[in-house]
Order: structure tokens, then sequence, then C-alpha cells
């Protein structure tokens, strides 16, 4: 029925469920005469963890309190599909909230949400194997939350809604910072590059910009509360700038006078007073453009780290997956980064096993690791995802090829990360103190610029500083330092 008290406009509408959640969870409080609790628990990429501080923000709004334990009162996992491994944890969880449910708290409401939500045969799945599952949406809709567990908690049994496409952007909602020196700030949402093997597409949608006074804003409003560090957010950043929306097919540019290129909204946010180092993630290489290495160079509030995924070093590969980059020109554009910045610190991804890759096309991704010498490397077995062109090519590479190919790159890889990482003993680091160290609390942990772990004594009063620490004895893949 239509009501008139509900506000029509975003974010108007859920600060309107916010508030009407806030007296219903209140009500229930004093049915069960102790405070309600949430648990977020995310997979995924750092995107979705940025999401899930939104989620968090809106949870607290409503009155409920963060535990570490999945029998709380609203329980949410925030799923990511990127491969098939990160798909099939899911329903393992799903089996252990069912009994928790049961035999522990009757009260809970479970929901999911993120990118496997966006796939039609999971929420089918879920559907009708699912029943206890409360509360269901997608990435397009994450703003919704309050409303979606309005509706719950006012009789509607399952609450199932996933959007095709992002309609509006959402801004202003209340965030859940994990740290409050540090902060993940969304500055695109969506991909268009269709890199073959890839489904983050297909279930996070078309690429799309935030304006950059949007963004600036936030930032502003982060150094205000104390935030030093921001990492701005997009699957492919350094195409910022050039879709405002694409959610009906068509492009529609940055409106006139909001239009900037990354570089230049970088340089924006050099300007921010308070803001004292600057990250990003992630650069498709085909789209890294002279401008950002200038700037990057020049500021130095930029981090000098640079995520730079490969994917291959086999020109026929990166031909396949789409990738649009050459062996020959990666290697040029690693040259003119490092001649700009010699110290940086690079790190990528890289797939092994995409169809089709022969011995001599994975010997080109060992060669690309050599000469790069990366300084940390995630490596990924190809999983092939239900929907990508590269799901359908016939050519799969047999299961003991690509582990006996993964193994090889694991050990070089290593190699050269420790080789590397020992080029920084005995230097001295602003480190950003981040936290107490988990195994020993005598100790600090923080991280210098190039994002290496260090561990140092201090006490907890550091935590969200910025202070300089002797890099004195390299474990592996962190050091053991000492404050000066
Ligand atoms: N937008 C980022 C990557 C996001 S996904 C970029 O283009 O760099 C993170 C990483 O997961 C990718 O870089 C890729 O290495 C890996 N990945 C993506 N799809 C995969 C698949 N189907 N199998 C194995 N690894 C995959
Ligand atoms: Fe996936 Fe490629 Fe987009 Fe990265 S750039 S999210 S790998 S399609
Ligand atoms: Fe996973 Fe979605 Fe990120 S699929 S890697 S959580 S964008």
């Amino acid at each position: 029925m239509y009501n008139i008290d509900i506000p029509e406009l975003e974010p108007d509408r859920q600060y309107y469920f916010m508030n009407r959640c806030k007296e219903l969870i209140y009500e229930k409080q004093v049915e069960l005469n102790r405070p309600l609790t949430y648990c977020v628990t995310t997979f995924g990429c750092q995107m979705n963890a940025h999401d899930s501080e939104k989620l968090k923000g809106i949870l607290e709004a409503i009155g409920y309190e963060e535990v570490d334990d999945e029998s709380a009162d609203f329980v949410i996992y925030n799923t990511c599909t990127v491969r098939e491994n990160a798909n099939q944890k899911l329903y393992g969880h799903l089996g252990l909230l069912k009994n928790y449910k049961k035999t522990k708290n009757p009260n809970m409401i479970i929901a999911l949400c993120g990118c496997m939500m966006q796939e039609t045969h999971v929420v089918e799945t879920i559907r009708t194997k699912y029943p206890f599952v409360n509360i269901v949406f997608g990435t397009h809709n994450i703003y919704k939350l309050a409303e979606l567990i309005y509706n719950n908690l006012t009789g509607e049994k399952r609450v199932i809604e996933i959007l095709e496409k992002s309609t509006q952007t959402v801004e202003a909602l209340p965030q859940k910072r994990k740290y409050s020196f540090k902060s993940g700030v969304n500055i695109m949402y969506g991909c268009n590059n269709f890199c073959s093997y890839c489904i983050v597409p297909y279930v996070r949608g078309r690429e799309k910009s935030r304006k950059p006074e949007d963004i600036l804003t936030e930032i502003r409003e982060l150094a205000r509360r104390g935030v030093k560090e921001v990492m701005l957010l997009g699957q492919n950043v350094n195409s910022y700038g050039k879709i405002y929306d694409y959610s009906d097919g068509k492009i529609v540019p940055m409106p006139e006078g909001d239009s900037i290129t990354f570089p230049a909204l970088l340089k924006k946010v050099c300007e921010i007073d308070g803001i004292e180092r600057i990250r990003f993630m992630t650069s498709h290489p085909k789209d890294l453009s002279d401008e950002l290495i200038k700037v990057m160079a020049s500021e130095p509030k930029i981090c000098k780290h640079l995520h730079l995924p490969v994917q291959s070093g086999s020109t026929d590969i990166l031909a396949k997956m789409n990738r649009r980059y050459t062996k020959e020109g990666y290697l040029s554009l690693v040259d003119k980064i490092r001649q700009a910045m010699p110290d940086i610190s690079l790190t990528t991804d890289i797939i092994v096993g995409f169809p089709g890759e022969t011995e001599e096309d994975f010997l080109d991704t060992l060669d690309i690791v050599s000469k790069v010498k990366y300084d940390q490397a995630f490596t990924f077995i190809y999983s092939k995802r239900t929907g990508t062109p590269a799901a359908s090519e016939v050519n799969q590479v047999p299961e003991d090829v690509v582990k006996d190919r993964f193994n090889r790159l694991l050990t070089l890889v290593n190699t050269i990360s420790n080789e590397r990482i020992n080029r920084y003993s005995g230097q001295t680091k602003d480190i950003l103190v981040e936290e107490i160290n988990h195994q020993d609390s005598n100790l600090l942990t923080g991280r210098t610029e190039e994002n290496i772990t260090v561990h140092f004594e201090g006490d907890s009063s550091l935590i969200g500083d910025i202070i300089k620490v002797k890099l004195i004895e390299c474990r592996g893949f962190y050091y053991i330092g000492e404050r000066i």
C-alpha cells in the first residue's frame, strides 16, 4: 500500500527505514532483555570489504551491536564468486548457520549479499534448498539494507531482491570503518573490460564513475575525522572519469564541469590536509597513462606502490584473455614506471592454466616474472566461471599440468619477493601504525608506503600515527623493526 510518510528519494528513504528498524529493534531488545547483535562475514576483494563497512554502518544505525560470532541475531555473508572455491565456501558455511539457528539462537536473521547473489543459479539454489535464509540481495542495492530488514521484520518471511543493474549511486549513508585512521573510498563501480575469464563485469555491472566532488567531499570528511590513509577503489581506476553512467546501455559521459582524469583526481586528493597517504586499486595496464606516472612520481603523498595485474606473460594468452596489451607492451610500461620511480614496489596477479596455455606460454609467464621482479605476486589457478567466454573453450589444461606449473611459478615468485624485500634491510621508513600484534601484544604492527608489514616494540597509543622505524631483520615477508 502506498504510504505517504515514506520518502521516495534516496538517501532520505533509507534514513526513514533506519529509523523504523531502530524502533523495531528496540522493542525486540526490551522483549529479550538483552542487546541485539550482528556479525558480518566478508569474502573477496577490497571492494567487498568496503561494502561490508557500509553494511555495518547501517546495522549499527538501526541498533545492532557488532560481535564476532556467527550465532548473532543478524548474520550476513557478503559473498565473492571470482573463483569456484570462493563460491564453494558459502554452501559449507550455510550448513553451519542452519545449525546455529536451530540450536543456539532461534531469533537469528540470516542474510546473503554480494557478487555471488547476482548469479541466477545461486539465488535459485538458495530459494529452493536453503529456506532458512531470510534476506537475499545483490551488489546493486546494498544501500537498501535497512528497507529490506524492515520488510522482513514486518512480516515478509523471505525478502529476495536482486537488481540487474545499478539505477542510482546513493551517497551519504553511514559507514563503520574497520580502522579509524585509514579507509577505502569507492571512486568507480563495475567494470567494462570483460577479460574473458572474469565474472566481475557480470556481477558488478557496467562501469560507472562517482562525481569528483562527491569523492572529495567524502575524503575531506574522513580527514576531518582523523583518517590519514585512503585507498581509492575501482576495478580499473585508470579509466576513472570516462563514464558517468552506462546503465541503459548507452554511455553517458561525466557532466560538463565534472569531467576529470584519474591522475587529476589524485592531485586533488593530495591537496586535502590531513590525508598523508594515498593508495589505489586496481590499475589495468592498458589504461595506465604517462600523466599518472608523472603525478605518482611528483606527489609524495601517493604511496610508491603499484598493483599492476599482468595475468600472463604470453602475448597469445593475453589476447585470448582480452587484456589488450602484449608481453612487450607490459614490459615497456614497467620500464617507464621504473625510470620515473626507481624504488617503486610492484605487485601483480597471475593466472595459471588459462584454456589453451601451452608450456611455451607458461615459460613466457616465468620470463616476465623474472624480468619485472615483482615485490609480491598473487597467483591463481584458472577457475572456470559459467557465463564467461573462456568457460566455453574446449582446450582446458589438465589439472596435473596446471598444478605443476602453479608450483613452479610459486617457487619463482617467492624467491624474487624474498630478494626484493631484503633491499629495505637497515633502512629507516615511515610506518603507519595499525594495530597491536596478534601473536605478541608487546609488539605493534604497521606498514611502509610500499605496503611492507613491520613489527616493532611500542605501546598502543601510537596506533594511527606515522612514525619512523628502522627495519632491522627481514623474516620472509615481513620485518622486525625498531622505533627511532
Ligand atoms: N579488476 C582487477 C581484478 C579483479 S579480480 C584487475 O583487472 O586487475 C582479482 C584477480 O582475480 C584478477 O586479477 C585475476 O588474477 C583473478 N581472477 C579473476 N578471474 C579469475 C578466474 N576465473 N580464475 C582465476 N583467477 C581469476
Ligand atoms: Fe575482471 Fe578484467 Fe574487469 Fe579486472 S579488468 S574486473 S580482471 S574483467
Ligand atoms: Fe569477488 Fe566480487 Fe570482488 S566477485 S573479487 S568480491 S568484485
